[in-house]
């Protein structure tokens, strides 16, 4: 997988004098079928998270709230997509090595995930990410 495999994806949105509306559905906007979802919140201003890349795992991430940059780096080229609206989300397929920074106050970042939680399927380190990767191993 490269940088080009990596979409941002605009969805559904019912913009309603009430309050908007947004969905996302699985095998549709959200181009796989959801094993896991799971929420980051509260991040202190100043504070990163992710820093690693999957085996096999490919992710959907909105910014339900908030904002905050996901950067994503394939070995050769670094990428940061500034997320902000809760209508967009950006698919991040396996193999590629992914930072969450910028968090604004009350920001809130859903993820969607095509695996079961398995910390085995991570790799944490950055130099192992990159050798395998011109190995052409992941
Ligand atoms: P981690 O993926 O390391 O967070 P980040 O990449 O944002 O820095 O996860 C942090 C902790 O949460 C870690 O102890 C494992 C746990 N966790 C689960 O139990 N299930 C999950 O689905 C996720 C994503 C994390």
């Amino acid at each position: 997988m490269t940088i080009d495999d990596v979409k941002l994806i605009e969805l559904p949105k019912f913009m309603d004098p009430r309050g908007n509306l947004s969905f996302v559905e699985q095998n549709n906007h959200i181009p796989f079928e959801i094993q896991r979802t799971y929420w980051i919140y509260d991040v202190p201003g100043g504070e990163d998270r992710g820093g690693h890349a999957y085996k096999t795992t490919d992710e959907f991430i909105i910014a339900i709230a908030g904002a905050f940059d996901v950067t994503v780096d394939d070995g050769k080229q670094k990428k940061t997509f500034t997320l902000n609206r809760s209508y967009y989300g950006l698919y991040i397929p396996k193999g590629l090595w992914r930072t969450m920074d910028n968090f604004s106050s009350a920001s809130l970042a859903l993820e969607f995930a095509n695996t079961k939680y398995d910390r085995n399927d991570y790799m944490d380190d950055y130099n192992e990410y990159i050798n395998m990767k011109s190995n052409g191993e992941i």
